[in-house]
């Protein structure tokens, strides 16, 4: 994890596992070891019982009903802009979009901001580390814009070239977009010093925070980006939650992305107006349950403390990394020094697919396959690898039974 002041404390990790109630479970007869969370992470139980107690208490649409009910579950839930909003260090809540996740907040940025700004001639810049969610979107509009996708290169470590990302900020791109950290490298990228050279050029930068958020405090003031995606489900939230942040300009100058119940002011077959921002930009019935969760999910992450949090993790990264530094045959895939703590690797003479498999057998839950990254796997000339990833309820202990399942997986395959 990025460097961490020596002296924040981490956290009482065999504590606070008492809230995750999934993870006293047993995986083929063996205690569960859960090292998926940057694909999704596991939830307090704090979290499952908000929306239990939501849809026993309050349940009612939005923004619809004059009722009491209607009143309670429009509360709950736009109190969940406000903690996302001081979580993330918005401005103001109304810069927080509400989405179904990162993959549709990149979305609306696509077609709503990027689409009717691009021509023939003019590109977006990506990085070879993306996930699909930040390259496809870029690729579709693209397609019908005439524009062009440029990716900035990064090192056989896993890092963005930094010099070659600001070199190719050249006048004819009109978004530059970055993850803000890997989801297979773990690398975490220099978005404030990214954003300070598209400012001068007055290229807008947007950000993915996807595998951020649950892991560093932020503060997208001070980052100095005009976008950022995050996903609910990854942050202890429920699945089909996640946001938008945007300066407030660019959310003004926007059109709708979606259209339909909710977003409008008026709505005459001579034309509609619209509702003022951030909600022109929710159209339908949310889910709503889910979002009351995700704020559940901030209070919990609040309580921890973002920096305990970042710290833990960071301690558990260093301890990970010399576990798998001493399995023979193993390669890191992304050796960033101050990276999160996400582990992509593969074992010679072991398939991704069966090592994963062997894994589970073992009470080990990792993912393998591509992850959403074609282009790195391309850049590394491998199909798939095997991602341990970790959060701060994963332990020492867990960490020794992987390794020691590894062990006696390589017997068996190597
Ligand atoms: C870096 C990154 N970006 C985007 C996404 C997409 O998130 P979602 O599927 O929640 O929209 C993920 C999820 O794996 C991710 O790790």
């Amino acid at each position: 994890m990025n460097a961490k002041p020596e002296t924040t404390a981490v956290l009482d990790v065999a504590e606070l596992r008492k809230d995750f109630p999934i993870l006293t479970r047993r995986v083929h007869d063996k205690p569960l070891v859960y090292l998926d969370s940057a694909n999704t992470s596991q939830k307090p139980q704090v979290v499952i019982d908000t929306v239990s107690h939501f849809f026993e208490h309050s349940n009612a649409n939005v923004a619809r009903a004059v009722h009491q009910l209607g009143d309670e579950a429009t509360t709950a839930y736009e109190a969940t802009r406000d903690k996302l909003a001081a979580f993330i260090g918005a401005n103001a809540r109304d810069e927080i979009v509400f989405t179904s996740g990162t993959t549709q907040a990149i979305n609306l940025v696509a077609y709503s901001y990027a689409l009717p700004r691009l021509g023939e001639g003019d590109s977006i810049l990506t990085t070879q580390m993306e996930h699909h969610a930040n390259i496809v979107p870029w690729q579709l509009v693209c397609q019908r814009s005439g524009a062009s996708l440029k990716v900035a290169p990064i090192t056989e470590s896993g890092e963005l070239i930094v010099e070659a990302f600001v070199k190719a900020l050249t006048p004819d791109v009109k978004l530059a977009c970055v993850t803000h950290v890997s989801n297979v490298l773990g690398t975490i990228n220099p978005v404030r010093q990214l954003a300070r050279e598209c400012r001068k050029r007055g290229i807008p930068l947007l950000v993915d925070g996807s595998q951020a958020a649950p892991h560093l405090p932020l503060d997208v003031k001070s980052l100095g980006c005009d976008f950022y995606a995050l996903t609910g489900h990854k942050m202890l939230g429920p699945t089909g939650t996640g946001a938008l942040w945007a300066r407030r300009e660019h959310l003004d100058a926007i059109p709708p992305f979606f259209g339909g119940g909710e977003m409008i002011r008026e709505v005459k077959f001579s034309g509609t107006t619209f509702a003022d921002v951030p909600h022109k930009f929710e159209a339908g019935t949310p889910n709503i349950a889910g979002f009351v969760g995700l704020g559940a999910a901030i209070d919990y992450l609040n309580d921890l403390g973002m920096d305990r949090i970042a710290a833990t993790e960071h301690e558990l990264g260093g301890y990970m990394a010399e576990a798998l530094a001493g399995v023979p045959g193993l390669r890191i895939y992304g050796q960033a020094p101050d990276k999160a703590a996400v582990f992509s690797f593969l074992i010679e003479g072991i398939h991704a697919h069966d090592l994963a498999t062997m894994l589970d057998l073992e009470g080990v839950a990792v993912r393998s396959g591509h992850h959403c990254a074609h282009p790195l796997m391309q850049f590394y000339g491998v199909p798939a690898t095997v991602r341990a990833s970790l959060a701060f309820y994963n332990t020492r202990e867990e960490i020794d039974r992987f390794v020691e399942a590894i062990a006696k997986v390589r017997k068996l395959l190597a």
